[in-house]
């Protein structure tokens, strides 16, 4: 069974029909691409996954459960983290002040140790900024900090929405490095992402989200040459 089932989504603001129907899974060990442009709803598919937006109809299951219509908290401990579109950090607190929050499904001060050790490991900047307030940090930084921060619950899915949004060529690059250890590391990945290039060239499967519908879905490398994609997604 999937890890993540997504199945015949209707999603509406008001009256606005912002998903409709839309249907893909995610296996243990993925990384999922979710590819589109401006407005076509991929934060949408995201918020109503990590339980933000509710879902007028069609059902979601996690790791063998309906959670369809689960409040957000519940996900994280069930093992669901988000980083959300433009990082979110908490400005105002410390790198070390927001990344303990990340813990709070955890509350095991040892295990919290070990993992923010474990986090420092995977991200030296925020070891040495670790008293530094989240609001000076750089974009890229503030990047690091909120996938630090949702890693500290020890997430078996994580869901990124544009991680390299607004960040500069070599940010982009260490970003997605670290988004394919966080893989290897076995934690299974949904990826939303304006750069499709980098995405597909990470992703084992990915989907194409157009004005609330899943248009292609297929596995990366071939989506990669298809030249639908190529002309639509992929030209710089
Ligand atoms: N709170 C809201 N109220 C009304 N409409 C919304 C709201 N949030 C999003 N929408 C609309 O829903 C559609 C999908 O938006 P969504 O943010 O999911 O797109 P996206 O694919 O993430 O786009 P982007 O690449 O710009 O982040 C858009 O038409 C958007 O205007
Ligand atoms: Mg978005």
């Amino acid at each position: 069974m999937a890890l993540l089932e997504v199945r015949d989504l209707n999603v509406y603001y008001g009256v606005i029909q912002a998903l409709k129907g839309i249907s893909f899974e995610v296996d243990s060990g993925d990384i999922i691409a979710l590819i589109g442009a401006n407005g076509a709803g991929k934060t949408t598919t995201l918020h109503t996954i990590s339980g933000l937006i509710p879902a007028k109809s069609g059902s979601i299951t996690f790791d063998g459960k309906d959670i369809t219509h689960m409040p957000g908290y519940k996900l994280v401990s069930m093992g669901m983290a988000h980083v959300p579109e433009g990082r979110r950090v908490f400005a105002n607190l410390t790198v070390l002040q927001n990344l303990r929050l990340g813990a709070y499904t955890r509350p095991d001060k040892k295990e919290m140790e070990d993992t923010l050790e474990m986090i420092y490991e995977r991200f030296p900047r925020l070891k040495e900024r670790r008293n530094q307030t989240a609001g000076t940090l750089s974009g890229g930084e503030q990047q690091m900090l909120a996938m630090g921060r949702a890693l500290m619950s020890h997430p078996k899915l994580i869901l990124m929405d544009e991680p390299s949004m607004g960040l500069s060529p070599i940010y982009v690059n260490e970003i997605f490095d670290i988004i394919e250890k966080i893989h290897q590391d076995g934690t299974t990945v949904l990826l939303v992402e304006q750069n499709a290039k980098k995405a597909l060239a990470i992703a084992n499967k990915a989907y194409v989200l157009e004005t609330g519908r899943i248009t292609v879905k297929g596995q990366a490398k071939d989506l990669l040459n298809d030249e639908r994609i190529k002309k639509a997604y992929l030209s710089e």
